[in-house]
């Protein structure tokens, strides 16, 4: 991945394709047009080629500069021998077919969660995945976040936390609480799958526990509907037919202790706009990280006195850039650190820093959806795959 001039290892660009250029192929490639503020040993990158079938979504892309191909047609994209690798960010059943093509073409791919609409086809994609030998990644960019980072590097110190008692870790959003907000895909099990926020939501809340090695064994799920209908944004009402909230009480080993675990991940949570959390509590110590107090860490460390302790945590990032220390860090910093991440696993030079969410990952993911699922429908735990 890298050549050398003089003896000075130079790593070549990475060069990107995007397929699907909605809300998060956007997002992706104004982070890919900050690049140069990454500071450390990252791989060079850049956009060169997107594909939308919207012509107005397409029409965004021009501003970028770089961009040699913009293409309603992904065969294009994918034959085009510029590209090095490809982020997919289409609706959820669409995710096998694009993410296979993608792969067969001979591109790398950055996936987006929930990695197929449903165990069955993540587990084909991860399967192809290896048999094609392509690096393959999902998208999970909450836990770059420095609060993330130190919650997840001191959920590993059990010696520092005593036994564990509980674990928590949640993504919550409050916009569907408005009736007359227009429906999209992400609300019709057709094209955001069965498992509905779970699909959406819900790899954001399982990608440090799994890092961890905290995959649940046993699961009992409660899943709830929001409205039913929503307007269509074309004058009429159209049907909405997906979980909107969801609550998993797992049961997970830590040091050899079963310990509650709960994941909840919620379109219909009053108050919250895209709050990530992720907590872990023990009898010596704990930790509570929230993008409600996106500068803060709350750490416990039990004593005379119960107290969290409350630490302003700057823009401690996991790769470096030219941002001061000092100042504060942001959701587009942190999809930022994930391509970085995704540039520098590739690369073979990621290290010990934290890396992307793998296809392994992601399939484990699925197994829990699909025990929630069966969990909610025969009102019992039930165990993990
Ligand atoms: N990581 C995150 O934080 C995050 C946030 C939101 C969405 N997502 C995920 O990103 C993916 C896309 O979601 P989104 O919110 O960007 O959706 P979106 O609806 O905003 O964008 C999807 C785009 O795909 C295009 N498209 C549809 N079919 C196509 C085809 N056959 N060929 C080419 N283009 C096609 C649409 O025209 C649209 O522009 C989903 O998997 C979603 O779960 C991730």
């Amino acid at each position: 991945m890298g050549y050398s001039i003089l003896g000075v290892t130079t790593m070549e660009t990475l060069k990107w394709g995007i397929i699907g250029g909605g809300l998060m192929g956007r997002e992706f490639a104004s982070a890919l047009g900050r690049w140069f503020a990454l500071t450390g040993d990252v791989p060079p990158a850049l956009l060169v080629a997107v594909c939308d079938l919207n012509p107005t979504a397409r029409d965004w892309f021009k501003r970028v500069p770089g961009v040699t191909q913009i293409t309603g047609e992904a065969d294009e994209l994918l034959a085009n021998p510029d590209v090095d690798a490809v982020y997919v960010a289409l609706p959820h059943n669409l995710h096998r077919e694009f993410y296979v093509r993608t792969l067969q073409s001979g591109k790398d791919l950055l996936a987006e969660k929930p990695f197929g609409i449903d165990l069955e086809a993540a587990q084909f994609v991860c399967d192809e995945a290896k048999r094609l030998g392509r690096f393959v990644r999902c998208s999970s960019e909450m836990p770059f976040l420095p609060g993330a980072q130190r919650a997840w590097k001191m959920a590993q110190q059990l010696d520092v936390l005593g036994r564990v008692l509980e674990v928590r870790s949640g993504f919550l959003h409050s916009s569907d609480l408005d009736p007359n907000k227009a429906a999209n895909w992400k609300r019709q099990n057709r094209f955001c799958g069965e498992n509905g926020v779970l699909n959406d939501l819900g790899m954001h809340v399982a990608h440090v526990p799994l890092r961890l090695g905290w995959k649940p064994s046993r699961v009992y799920a409660q899943l709830q509907h929001g409205f039913g209908e929503r307007p269509d944004g074309r004058g009429g009402m159209t049907v909405c037919d997906t979980w909107d909230n969801a609550l998993l009480h797992c049961d997970v080993e830590i040091g050899g202790e079963v310990v509650p675990m709960r994941w909840e991940t919620k379109r219909m949570a009053p108050t919250e706009t895209n709050t990530w959390y992720f907590e872990v509590l023990g009898t010596k110590g704990g930790v509570r990280f929230s993008t409600k107090t996106p500068k803060t860490l709350f750490v416990f460390e039990n004593g005379r006195e119960q107290s969290w302790k409350a630490i302003d945590l700057g823009h401690a990032s996991v790769f470096e850039t030219v941002t001061g220390g000092i100042f504060e860090f942001g959701f587009p910093d942190s999809i930022l650190q994930m391509l970085a991440a995704f540039a520098c696993e590739r690369a073979g030079v990621l290290g010990d820093r934290f890396g992307m969410a793998t296809p392994d990952e992601a399939v484990a993911s699925h197994q829990v959806w699909a025990a929630a699922l069966q969990s909610h429908a025969e009102k019992r735990a039930i165990e993990v795959e």
